[in-house]
């Protein structure tokens, strides 16, 4: 990645790959970076045709991919779909993500759930980076955005210990990929947002006043987040965890 370039954000021409678009922080990440200029691809286990359509309104072009992010084959075959229509990847984002039981005591907690949740919050942003990693190593970088948690930071507000495994683990492998793709100009940085309006959360007790700020986050409160991590704003940032979470966690 260049030197800053100075003037407003301009995603123009940047190819962007974002995981869990159909809803919540996805969705509206991927708008957000469209806003700024960028082709989006729209990945998601459910169908992304929504956000496609409103990016596509904006101008740019869209891909709506129905990809199960636990499943090698069908990330990879996703991933190749983003390659044969633009030819690369600049920036990707990986927002899927599930909670599971949050409310289960330790002791009763089985391995299937731990399982199911490291399934697809771990091993889904593993085999995303995996996939994209050739195309930004052969044109010689990109961007690339992991959600990763307050919960993977102090243990969660609210969450079970299976997701707080699961986004340490995506903080962990963040660093690894920020460590061992700088010197291919791959940038990566990970957004830890604390509790954010979106359905994940929906019927979980979580309250405006558990933030200094007084209220819970907003999914456009993490997509400007993205859009700063994506774009030239930050080129002289990698490795970090950056917290969104309205003063819930002051590090
Ligand atoms: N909402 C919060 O309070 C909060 C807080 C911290 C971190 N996060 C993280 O932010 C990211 C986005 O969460 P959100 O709040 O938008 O949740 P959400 O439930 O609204 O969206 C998650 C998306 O991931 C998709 N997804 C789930 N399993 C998938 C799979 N196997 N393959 C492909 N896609 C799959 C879902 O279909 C959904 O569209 C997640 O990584 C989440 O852990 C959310």
């Amino acid at each position: 990645m260049s030197a800053p370039v100075s003037g407003a954000i301009d995603l123009s021409g940047r190819r962007a790959l974002v995981s869990g678009a159909a809803r919540g922080i996805g969705r509206a990440a991927a708008l957000a970076l469209a806003r700024e200029g960028a082709d989006v691809a729209c990945l998601d286990i459910l169908d992304c045709a929504e956000t496609a359509g409103l990016i596509q309104e904006m101008g740019r072009q869209a891909l709506a991919i129905e990809t199960d992010v636990r499943s090698p084959e069908e990330v990879s075959a996703g991933v190749g779909q983003v390659l044969d229509a633009w030819g690369g990847v600049d920036i990707l984002v990986s927002s899927h993500g599930i909670l599971g039981s949050s409310r289960t005591p330790l002791p009763e907690l089985d391995l299937e759930e731990w399982d199911r949740v490291q399934e697809v919050n771990l091993r889904g942003a593993f085999l995303l980076l995996k996939a994209v990693w050739p195309a930004m190593q052969a044109q010689g970088g990109g961007k690339v955005v992991f959600l990763g948690s307050i919960a993977g930071r102090i243990g969660g507000v609210l969450a079970g210990p299976h997701y707080c495994g699961s986004k340490g683990g995506v903080h962990a492998l963040a660093k690894w990929a920020a460590k061992n793709g700088a010197a291919h100009g791959i940038l990566v940085n990970t957004i830890a947002p604390g509790p954010i309006a979106t359905p994940m959360i929906a019927g979980e007790p979580y309250r405006p006043d558990m933030s200094p700020l007084g209220r819970l986050g907003e999914p456009e409160d993490i997509a400007e987040a993205v859009v700063f991590l994506a774009s030239q704003a930050s080129n002289y940032i990698t490795g970090i965890v950056l917290d969104v979470n309205g003063g819930i966690l002051m590090a």
